[in-house]
């Protein structure tokens, strides 16, 4: 069994393996041209030639959580070793696990501290197969050069049928007739109760889900505006308006789609409710500090908002039980009284086809660095992708040296590769860390070795792999 140091070669292998290698890889190889989604980031490239130092089943994954199937089979694909647990690990099992593993690949649940990666000795990615990284040390990660990926817009349409679903349920009073019905009463009423054509939607935040809420809902008959910091297209006849009053003045159903940032938080409070249409709809499925809940149950009591749906809450429980009182957010008691209101458990994206889409998408950006060494889509190291090399090319390598953004650095590189014919390189940094990438040609397995080895003894270095 080849020891992790195959990814950052040891020097003394690397003769062997460049003869043995060089014909070891069995998986496809994806452009990382492109930044997008999953699918314009994977078109392949024709005569691509297998970037790969290593035999691929010498790579360990541990997965955890029960990432999705479709993540699980792309690495296989790879041929890598992949571990697979349902569940999360105690801190003592997985700093165990940990040590051994060059791929990682979590959801929510699992906290990867400083203390348990600095075990991770052979660890060179992260994958949280979820939209948030706060379970990781990001800072720490990047300053080991360990580049961590996420899925940020795979449910985005998940989003946005639900907010789809949400507004007709609110024009209808759904939730409260079947809420009777579930009680046993008969309520057959037509008063304030809409269709949903001819009707004003106000999108605030016309980012991945403001804008696929936009095309749904023009198919539904809905007229669109929306409101955003920037200027952007308006898809089909949706119309942009210059401010969050204007909206606020013409929708009859409000809906929420900003990020969580200083300026977002409480931006519908008690002004804005104000500035609503009298008997129209609060939508949030962003994040809970955007809305003022005290203020939406004084605008719902006084009638001025006809009904509401909340799929987040500035306090969320961690799992899943009779969480949701009043120790949680001091208002559960007054909200969960209210009529015409749909609260959901921040559910917006939790659907089937989103967690597979998420699965698709990190694997593909963990084979893409693990492979290629594109960051393209990392949320702790500057983005930094060359194109694929090819078949016409077969005595290059690639360089990847992470390393403390510091001055001088570059001329010390450049000393050591700079006698090679480089035929591209790009270089970035995000905060303290910097990210190389050189494709050289005409080399051989005692250059490669050399390259390693003097990059290696730089101060600034961080972590030096070399992909042929
Ligand atoms: N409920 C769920 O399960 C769920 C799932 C996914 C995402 N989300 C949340 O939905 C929100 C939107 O996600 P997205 O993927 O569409 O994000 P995005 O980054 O694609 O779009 C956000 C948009 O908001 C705009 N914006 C930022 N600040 C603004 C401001 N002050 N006023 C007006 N517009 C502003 C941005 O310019 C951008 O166009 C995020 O808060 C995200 O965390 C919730």
């Amino acid at each position: 069994m080849t020891s992790a140091k195959d990814i950052r070669p040891r020097t003394d292998d690397l003769a062997a393996q460049a003869q043995y290698l060089s014909t070891s890889p069995s998986a496809s190889f994806h452009s990382p041209s492109s930044h997008g989604s999953a699918l314009t980031r994977t078109i392949p490239v024709a005569n691509a030639k297998h970037l790969k130092p290593f035999a691929t089943q010498d790579i360990k994954v541990l997965l955890l959580e029960n990432v999705n199937q479709t993540g699980r089979e792309i690495l296989q694909q790879q041929g890598y070793q992949v571990e697979f647990l349902k569940s999360s690990l105690p801190e003592d099992e997985l700093i165990e696990k940990i040590r051994d593993v060059h791929v990682i690949g979590i959801r929510s649940k699992t906290k990867l501290t400083a203390r348990i990666l600095k075990e991770a000795k052979n660890l060179i990615v992260i994958g949280c197969f979820c939209i948030g990284t706060n379970q990781v040390d990001l800072q720490y990660a990047a300053d080991q050069g360990i580049a961590v990926f996420n899925s940020p817009f795979s449910n985005s349409r998940s989003v946005a049928e639900l907010v789809i679903g949400e507004i007709i349920v609110l024009a209808r009073q759904l939730g409260d007739r079947s809420n009777e019905m579930h009680n046993g009463t008969w309520n057959k009423v037509s008063n304030k109760c809409w269709e949903i054509r001819g009707k004003t939607l106000g999108i605030i935040g016309y980012g991945h889900i403001g804008a696929q809420l936009s095309v749904l809902a023009e198919a539904m008959g809905l007229s669109v505006i929306f409101y955003d910091v920037i200027n952007l297209m308006a898809l089909g006849t949706a119309r942009q308006v210059d401010t969050l009053e204007a909206l606020l003045a013409e929708a009859d159903f409000v809906t929420c789609h900003v990020p969580e940032l200083a300026e977002t938080k409480g931006m519908i409070g008690p002004k804005q409710f104000e500035q609503m249409k009298n008997g129209s709809y609060l939508i949030n499925a962003s994040r809970g500090t955007v809305v003022d809940i005290p203020a939406l149950i004084h605008a719902m009591r006084s009638g001025k908002v006809a009904g509401a749906a909340l799929d987040v809450y500035p306090n969320e429980p961690a799992g899943n039980g009779d969480y949701f009182n009043n120790e949680l957010n001091e208002w559960g008691t007054d909200l969960r009284s209210l009529k015409n209101l749909i609260l959901t458990p921040h559910i917006g994206g939790s659907t089937e086809e989103a967690q597979r889409a998420i699965g698709v998408e990190v694997a593909q950006a963990l084979t893409r660095y693990v492979n290629e060494g594109s960051t393209l889509g990392a949320v702790n190291l500057p983005e930094v992708a060359l194109r694929s090399l090819t078949m016409d090319e077969p005595n290059h390598a690639r360089v990847i040296y992470i390393h403390k953004n510091i001055p001088g650095v570059l001329r010390k590189v450049n000393e050591i590769i700079g006698d090679h014919n480089v035929d591209k390189q790009m270089t970035d940094s995000r905060g303290d860390v910097a990210y190389l990438m050189a494709d050289i040609s005409n080399v051989n397995a005692a250059v490669i070795k050399d390259l390693y080895e003097r990059l290696e003894s730089l101060n600034s270095r961080i972590m030096t792999r070399i992909l042929y």
